[in-house]
C-alpha cells in the first residue's frame, strides 16, 4: 500500500514543514508493507530530504514541468526534481486542471517523469457524479489523454489516483463510499485493459483521494480494494496522518 501526502500549498514557514515533518516520522518507524512518500511545496523538498537519515519515507513534488532546461520561468524540471532527492511527482492534480491545465499537457508530464525515473502519481477524477454514468466517459478520456505516450513496460511505473473533484477537500462524510470506490476501480482496471495486456494493467497501482481522514480510513482500506491514498487536509495534522498510515499497515 503506498500512502501519500499532499501537503498542497502549506504551512507557510520551513520551520513549521520541519515539526509536521518529525511528528510524522515517529508514526513510520513500525511500517513494513505501506510505503509513505510526501509531497511538500517546492521550497521545503531539499530541506526535508537533506535532513532525513530515515528510509521509511520517500519524497515527492506537487508538478513538474515537460521540458528540462531553458526559458520558461516559474517552471521547475524532472531532472531538477530528481538531482534534489524527489522520487515521486503529482501531476494532473484537480487544483492544477482547474488553472487551465490540460490532458495534452499532462501527458507531456508524465512522460518527462518517466524519462527522468521520477514515479509520476497521474491524478484524474470526474467534477460530477451523474447519475446517467457520463462521468464514466469522462475517467477514460482523461486516462486515455494522459496515458498515451506511456509504453507497456513504463505503465508499471505509473501511480493512478482517482480523486473525484466533488469529494475533496471536505470532511470524512464527503468521501465516496468504499463500495463505490471498489467499483470504480474496476472501471479503471477496465480502461487500462483496453491500453495495455493483463499483466501490466492488473500491476498499476491505484490509489484514492478526496476526504480521506483518520476516521474513515479503516473502512476504506478493507473495502475499498485500493493500493493506497492521496491524502491533502488530513496529512497536515501529524497525529491523524499518522492514524491513516497506520490503520492502512494493520490492513495488510
Ligand atoms: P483532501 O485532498 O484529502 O483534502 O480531500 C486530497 C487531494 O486534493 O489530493
Amino acid at each position: 500500500m503506498l500512502v501519500v501526502a499532499n501537503w498542497k500549498m502549506n504551512p507557510i514557514e520551513l520551520a513549521d514543514a520541519r515539526k509536521l515533518f518529525s511528528g510524522i516520522k515517529k508514526h513510520v518507524r513500525n511500517l513494513k508493507n505501506t510505503d509513505a512518500v510526501i509531497c511538500p511545496p517546492f521550497p521545503y523538498i531539499e530541506p526535508l530530504v537533506s535532513t532525513y537519515r530515515g528510509k521509511k519515507v520517500d519524497f515527492g513534488a506537487q508538478d513538474v514541468y515537460w521540458e528540462r532546461e531553458g526559458s520558461k520561468t516559474g517552471e521547475v524540471s524532472a531532472p531538477m526534481l530528481r538531482d534534489i532527492g524527489a522520487k515521486y511527482v503529482i501531476v494532473g492534480h484537480s487544483e492544477r486542471r482547474a488553472l487551465g491545465e490540460s490532458d495534452e499537457e499532462i501527458a507531456q508530464k508524465v512522460q518527462a517523469s518517466l524519462r527522468s525515473n521520477l514515479i509520476p502519481i497521474l491524478c484524474f477524477g470526474e467534477r460530477k457524479h451523474d447519475s446517467e454514468g457520463a462521468f464514466l466517459e469522462v475517467i477514460s478520456k482523461q486516462l486515455k489523454t494522459c496515458l498515451k505516450d506511456v509504453s507497456e513496460k513504463d505503465i508499471r511505473n505509473v501511480v493512478l489516483a482517482y480523486e473525484p473533484i466533488w469529494a475533496i477537500g471536505g470532511g470524512a462524510d464527503n468521501a465516496m463510499t468504499p463500495h463505490e470506490i471498489h467499483q470504480m476501480t474496476l472501471f479503471i482496471r477496465k480502461v487500462l485493459r483496453e491500453l495495455y495486456d493483463e499483466s501490466a494493467s492488473q500491476k498499476v497501482r491505484i490509489l484514492y483521494g478526496g476526504s480521506v481522514e483518520s476516521t474513515n480510513s479503516e473502512a476504506l482500506a478493507k473495502d475499498a480494494h485500493v493500493d493506497g491514498f492521496l491524502v491533502g487536509h488530513a496529512s497536515l495534522n501529524a497525529t491523524h496522518f499518522g492514524n491513516i498510515l497506520e490503520t492502512v499497515e494493520k490492513q495488510k
